[in-house]
Formats: structure tokens, sequence, C-alpha cells
């Protein structure tokens, strides 16, 4: 099965390679690493989806207001945001060859992690009295361990980290009746590791040196992890000839934050009343520590997010709403409903300005993981930037709530690459194609003369190319090889129909129309092409 999804994935890679769909970044120096380029393909593509994304949520709705705000804005944006003090991900390093990585991208199995993280707990509640005081030594140096960790502990660390130990707190509380010394042990030692979210970099360092080799193929260190320490994740850059620190500005994390530093403009200037929505496409920068798996992470990539304001009572039902509305837009723009799950983020989990979190997950080849995030924000960000509406429904002065459905541009491209791709098997030979709907694939039809080196075919085939050109401009001319070559490269970029020019097209001005999932072929009139193919893209 792994290895199923392994050339699945390698599959695609070199299909978008090959085709002129993506690149890697920087290639001929190299690369570099979490960095892609879209090719001639790969961009129609990603303009398709964003402008259906753009029909769908912001032109076809009267309580949308599209922007697009500058990429690099005042730090205060981000230090009013909480991205300052609070983006960041936690980094472990290899002692030995200094490899760099997020934790939860080595720990394979994520299960066993959990386990591991309770058990530890549940050995202290569970000891009996006298395994207790044969134990103490141990726990004296497993708090000895800790204890350095306690240094640099904030209020708010604190409060998440109970939030995320709360199940273990009440498996203490239920232990009560079996032994007050046992219990007394086992609570000083969670007041104490409660008094650091760095309890949980603890367990994850312990958990790493028993069980996960480093994954440098030169070095598979063994037993040599370092504590987990927070790196922020936001690209930092210098504005202006200065170079001091009023000079540092942050290439966004988010699109979001653009949509809220306009709040009052679009107030201003359109008077909307609640429930209203900003809505932005843009590019977002994050200094991922471990890019993988082709473009699911990359350290820029693009959003399509909306920051919907309403009442603070309604946001229920408009959490419900947005989510129906993602879940038509996967529907609608072709991704395979069956490896959709909605996962609820819980707890320590969710993102410092979340109250709660769906995200949508996709079955990847590497896993289940996160496609699109769906947030109530509460008021935080309005907030926090000072802003407020003048509701003249109760005439108050109030601070909206916000629903943020939240969407990745290559997530989508790569769900969609993933959804599309198909292999027809007859006989010995396999025939893969990208089964994409027609309103995003990047070619809407490719126009043929049945033989390159008649001229007489090649003039009437460019007139038929032209006027498709002029209708769908996706259009593409191929000429290259025979017929059968000609169809199999454009099934393997998903182009929906091929248009041959024939001889008898010479004499009766019929063409012939194949179609790219059932190989069906029909002869259509010159004149009813644009019709045949504008009847089948709706
Ligand atoms: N404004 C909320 C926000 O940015 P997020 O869950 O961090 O929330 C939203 O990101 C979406 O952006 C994700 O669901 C995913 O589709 C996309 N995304 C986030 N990080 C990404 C990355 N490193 N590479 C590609 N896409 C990413």
């Amino acid at each position: 099965m792994q290895e199923k999804n392994d050339n699945l994935m390698e599959t695609i890679i070199s299909l978008c390679k090959r085709r002129g769909f993506i690149y890697q970044g920087s290639e001929i120096y190299g690369g570099l690493a979490g960095t892609y380029d879209y090719g001639p393909l790969g961009v129609t593509l990603k303009n398709n989806i964003k402008s259906l994304w753009w029909k769908k949520f912001v032109e076809s709705r009267e309580d949308m207001y599209g922007v697009d705000a500058a990429i690099i804005m005042n730090s205060e944006v981000w230090k009013a945001s909480g991205h300052v003090e609070t983006f960041a991900d936690p980094l472990v390093e290899c002692s030995k060859c200094g490899l760099r990585v997020r934790p939860d991208q080595v720990i394979e199995n994520k299960e066993e992690f959990l386990e591991e993280k309770n058990k530890w707990i549940e050995d202290v509640v569970n000891k009996t009295l006298e395994e207790v005081s044969n134990w103490h030594n141990e726990i004296e140096s497993i708090l000895s361990k800790i204890k350095p960790l306690y240094d640099s502990i904030s209020e708010e660390e604190r409060k998440s980290f109970i939030e995320a130990i709360s199940p273990t707190i009440d498996k203490v509380n239920s232990m009560l009746q079996k032994s007050e010394k046992n219990i007394n042990l086992a609570k000083f030692i969670l007041d104490e590791l409660s008094k650091s979210d760095k309890y949980i970099g603890f367990i994850t360092q312990y958990y790493l040196n028993k069980f996960v080799l480093c994954p440098n193929s030169n070095c598979k260190g063994h037993d040599s992890w370092t504590i987990p320490r927070m790196f922020n994740m936001m690209f930092r850059t210098q504005i202006g000839a200065v170079e001091d620190s009023s000079a540092t500005v942050y290439l966004r994390p988010e699109t979001a934050q653009g949509m809220f530093v306009n709040f009052k403009n679009v107030v201003d200037s359109f008077h909307p009343k609640l429930p209203f929505g900003l809505a932005q496409i843009g590019k977002a920068f994050r200094n991922e520590i471990t890019p993988r798996d082709f473009i699911f992470r990359v350290r820029e990539f693009e959003q399509m997010e909306i920051e919907y304001f309403l009442r603070p009572e309604d946001w229920e039902k408009y959490f419900e709403y947005w989510k129906n509305e993602i879940l038509e837009w996967i529907e609608m723009v072709g991704i395979d409903m069956s490896k959709v799950y909605e996962l609820e983020v819980e707890g320590a989990d969710l993102a410092h300005y979340s109250k709660r979190t769906i995200d949508f997950e996709f079955d990847f080849p590497f896993g289940r993981k996160e496609l699109y995030g769906l947030a109530y924000r509460t008021d935080f960000d309005l907030k926090n930037h000072n802003l407020s509406y003048q509701d003249e429904e109760t005439n108050t002065k109030i601070i909206p709530h916000v629903i943020e459905p939240s969407l990745g541009v290559d997530r989508t491209v790569i769900a969609l690459l993933l959804s599309a791709y198909k292999e027809d098997k007859s006989g010995e030979e396999v025939r893969p194609y990208l089964a994409f709907n027609p309103t995003i694939a990047p070619v809407v039809c490719a126009v043929s003369p049945l033989l390159k080196n008649k001229p007489e075919l090649r003039e009437y085939a460019h007139l038929v190319y032209r006027m498709l050109k002029d209708e769908f401009g996706r259009v593409m001319w191929d000429d290259n090889g025979n017929i059968g070559k000609r169809y199999r490269r454009q099934d393997e970029i998903g182009t929906p129909w091929c248009i041959v020019v024939d001889f008898d097209t010479l004499t009766d001005n019929q063409v012939t129309i194949r179609d790219r999932d059932t190989g069906k072929q029909e002869r259509v009139k010159k004149e009813d092409i644009i019709d045949y193919i504008k009847d089948k893209m709706n």
C-alpha cells in the first residue's frame, strides 16, 4: 500500500515536471527547498481555481467585498495579531549532524507517541506504595531534568498546558481513593509539570530519543535529539536603508490580516450591514522548518481567505453555514469527496486566535493531512487592532466576531491532481489521464490537423483553432507526432476534448471531437463546435 502511494506521488510529480505544470524552484541552481515554480499549465490551473473561487465567494454574493492588500505590512500588525509572540513551531535538532526538523514530522506513529506520553503520567499515578518508595530516586532525577525548563514560562503557557493535560488531572483525581502518599507524589509531579508548557517538549525529546533515528541517511543518529525549542515562522526583512529593529518588517504568514486592517476602510466606503465578509487571494510566506511533500508544505504559497464578520450570538449558525460552503466548494472544484474528512481541532492544537476550528483533511498518499481550515476567530483580531463597528440596527458600537474559511491554493492543486489522476487499462497498454472538471482544466480543447504535412488540413485546422481560441482562450494547437500520441499527451494534461480536422472536413465542414474520459468520437459541424463545448462545460 505504502509503495503504491509513493508511486502515485512520484507519478504525479514526474507528470507535473514533464508536462509543464510544476517545476522545482530555482532548479538550474540546484533548487531552493520549499519553493516551486508553476509552469504554463500549472499557472493556468491555479488561475482557474482562483477565478472559480472568486466567482463563487465574491462575485455571486451580495455580502462580500474583495481586497488585495500589500504583502509587507507595518510590523505593529503582526504584534497586534499575536504572530510575533506566538506564530511558532517546535524545532528539534539532531546533535550529531545538525539536522533540524519539526518533531511531528519525524514521529511516524502518532498514536504510539500519545500512548507513551500518557503512559508516562499513568506510571506515576499507578505505582503501589512500595514501588513509589523505590521509585523516589527516579522521580527525583526526572524532576531535576525538568527543572531547567521551568525558567521562562508565562501565565499564558501555563494555562494552555493545563488545558492540554486536564484529562490527566482528572485521572489523578480519580486515583485519590487509592493511596494518599501515592497521590500526593503524583500531584506534586503534575503540579510541577503543569507549570511549564515545555513538559510536552520534554516528553517529545524522551520519545524521540527512545524511538526515532535521525532521518539523515548519512547520520541515522540515535539518542541525539535536543529538547524542542520554539521557532518563529515569519520571514523577516528590513525596509529602507537603515538596518535597525525599527526597520524590521515581515512577509505576511497569512492573508487574513490584510482584511482586518482594511475593515474600517471598507465599512467607511460601503457601509455594509452585518453579516458581511472581506475576501482576498494572495501569497503567504512561512519559514517552514521542514517543507515537504511536493507543494503540500512550502515556504511560499497562496491562500484564498474570507473573514466573515457577524454578531457574536450568530457565530454557531454561520460556522455551520461556512462548513457547508467549503464542502460545496470541494465538490464543485473536483476534489474527491470520498477522501475528505472533517477534524475537530482540540485544545492546545487550536491556533492562538481560535475558539473552534475544523480542519478539512484529505487522504494524501503521504497521509491524511490538512487541506483547508475553518476557524471561529471570535473578536480576537478586531479587538487587538482596536477596531469596532457602529451597528445601526441596535444603535450600539460592537466588535463583530469572525468566521474564517481559509483555503490553500497549492493544496487545492495537489488534491485536484491526485483526485483527477486515472489510469485506463486495455490489454497491455495503460492510458493515464487527468479527469479535470472542464472549468478548471488548463486546456479546454486541443486542435489538430490529421496530418501535419498537408497544408490544406493545417489551414482549415488553424481557422478552427483561432475561432476556439478567441472564444475560450485556453486552446492548444497540437500537431506533434501521430494522432494517437497527441491523444495520449492531451489525456495526460487533462484536456477534455481533442478536435481533429481530416480530409472529410474539407468537404462536409465537420470535425471529429474526441472525449477524454470515454474516448468516444463525434462528428460536429464547424459552426456548432463552440455551443457543443459550452453545453458540456455547463
Ligand atoms: N488565516 C488562517 C490560516 O492561515 P492556516 O491553517 O495556518 O490558517 C490555512 O492556513 C491554509 O493555508 C491551510 O489549510 C493550507 O491550505 C494552507 N497552508 C498553510 N500552510 C501552508 C504551507 N506551508 N504550504 C502550503 N499551504 C499552506
